[in-house]
């Protein structure tokens, strides 16, 4: 129906552009944008972040502290806190990843001087000093105006343990948690939006089948309570990748699913495979190519899923939380291996936009997705050393894309040239658009071509506009990143390249570049 309604619509606009423009021909690359009948409502939560006990994300990268040098609010970085206000950080998923099915959210509370250590096995080997826990999570949370998504512990925890940290965080009774809570300096609960039960269940959460898990998850969320007004989102453990077959499992039980509110999928780009991850900076053509052909397989993985999902729950009252996605590079030479620390190029810059823009177009279903992850680790927006911090191309692109959190999604249909290297090929251009509370259009593009500016006509159906403004992110590499000595070489510019005639928008995009325009009736 909606592809007979834009094909329809692109036959409407054939014939204006036959009047206005009598000379040319159908365009390559256009764009079509139906301003005028909004679909879902882009989840502000795909705009997520993730922060792990892994390599420098937390320590050095949000927690410095309370006696650190670095100015800091009650421990956690002012720069970083400063930064991850402006792009409306919705939510934050924690202490996991590999490291939530590990740790025991009891060695993290109370006074620190006390506080149990553990060895972070996954991630390095390193001593945690748990010296950063549920109350500096918390407060994290609430000095960057965020909702917690706090991921619990299935593969080596306990149901009691689970359930006491949901009781310790959220409820107002009288109860041996809520003491605990209250004498650890937290009189009021907190709220909490997302809880997810056990994380890669199938790996290192414990390595189990699609089928015990569906009975573990069962168990463990029998006591994950709803305490005074606060709702848990729960979270079961999803697949990772092209794996149908446990979406399946967890699906098509009602007594399953019923269970959970979304169900989460992992998804990593990676070069060549995990034996040939590449360099995050010293890379050329191919391996772009082979990077933006592994983000567009994101499309792909939510598609398959969806498609499971929509036949066990066509009311779509069941999330897809992609809360791990981004790519995945060798770590910079020199750093420990289990620190996943990478840096950040404008390649990057057009992977969040692809991701962030297919998410968009999923919105009926993809309701949460999280960058893996925040600081200094994999795909970060933002790198730290000492008292230093810079913004990466990341960081950029979803400053930018920031306007479509809870607007509308428009209908849109893309019919665009290929980018092809050496006989392969994939499409040259990314798309999004959407209409936020004041009527406001937003359109965010990426070009992937890294050597070819490409003009888009871009007809915008069912409005009038009087101002149209616009951003770009581009460089003059495809490898180029921010420093902390050069922190501004990737960063957006205002974008002059468009103009409006008879309706119809035309915007010549910079070669490997990220536009988000905005337009003003
Ligand atoms: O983000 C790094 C790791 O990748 C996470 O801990 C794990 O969930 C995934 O395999």
């Amino acid at each position: 129906m909606r592809k007979l309604f834009i094909l329809l619509l692109a036959v409407f606009m054939g014939v204006q552009f036959t009047s206005a423009q009598k000379e040319t021909t159908a365009p390559v690359n256009q764009l079509i944008v139906v301003a005028n009948h909004p679909g879902p409502v882009i989840s502000k939560d795909i705009y997520g972040h993730f922060s792990e006990h892994l390599g420098t994300c937390i320590y050095g990268g949000l927690w410095v502290g309370r006696d650190s040098k670095i100015p800091n609010t009650e421990g956690l970085r002012n720069d970083v806190l400063f930064a991850l206000r402006e792009i409306k950080v919705p939510n934050l998923r924690w202490p996991g990843g590999c490291f939530a099915d590990t740790y025991h959210w009891k060695d993290g509370i109370g006074p620190q001087s006390q506080r149990a250590s553990i060895v972070n096995t996954h991630w390095g080997g390193v001593t945690e000093d748990n010296s950063f826990g549920t109350h500096e999570f918390m407060r994290l949370t609430e000095l960057i105006n965020c909702d917690a998504y706090i991921n619990g512990n299935v593969g080596s925890g306990t149901v009691r343990e689970m359930a006491e940290w949901v009781e310790y965080l959220t409820s107002d009774s009288d109860s041996p948690m809520t003491r605990l809570r209250k004498q650890n300096g937290r009189e009021e609960p907190w709220k909490v939006r997302y809880f997810a039960i056990g994380n890669e269940n199938w790996g290192c959460g414990g390595n189990m089948t699609a089928d015990f898990y569906s009975d573990v998850m069962r168990q463990y969320s029998t006591y994950l309570n709803n305490y005074g007004g606060n709702r848990l989102y729960r979270v079961a453990c999803g697949p990772s990748d092209y794996n149908y077959a446990w979406t399946e499992t967890l699906m098509k039980d009602p007594g399953i699913r019923g269970r959970f509110q979304g169900l989460s999928i992992h998804y990593y780009s990676l070069v060549d495979g995990w034996n040939n991850k590449g360099s995050a900076t010293e890379f050329g053509e191919n391996e772009w190519f082979r990077t933006m052909n592994s983000n567009l397989q994101m499309d792909v993985i939510i598609k398959g899923h969806k498609a499971i999902m929509d036949r066990y729950d066509p009311q779509k009252t069941k999330g897809l939380v992609v809360d791990e996605w981004g790519n995945w590079f060798n770590v910079e030479p020199g750093t420990n291996p289990g620190f996943l620390y990478q840096q950040n190029t404008m390649r990057d810059a057009v992977t969040a936009a692809i991701h962030l823009n297919i998410f968009n177009q999923h919105a009926d279903r993809v309701k949460v997705a999280n960058l893996a992850q925040m600081v200094n680790v994999l795909q970060s927006v933002i790198l730290t050393k000492d008292d230093k911090m810079v913004l990466t191309p990341t960081y950029h692109v979803f400053r930018m894309y920031r306007v479509h959190q809870e607007a509308k999604l428009l209908n849109t249909d893309l019919v665009c040239e290929d980018y092809e290297f050496q006989g392969r090929k994939i499409p040259a251009i990314s798309a999004s658009a959407s209409v936020d509370n004041d009527g406001k259009v937003h359109i965010s593009l990426a070009n992937l071509n890294p050597s070819k500016d490409i003009t888009l006509t871009c007809p915008v159906v069912g409005e009038t506009f009087k101002t149209i403004t616009g951003e770009v992110l581009t460089a003059g590499q495809m490898n180029a990143f921010n420093t902390f000595d050069k922190p501004e070489v990737v960063k957006p510019a205002s974008f002059k390249g468009f103009k409006m005639k008879d309706g119809i928008l035309t915007v010549t995009m910079p070669a490997k570049s990220v536009v988000v325009l905005e337009l003003v009736k």
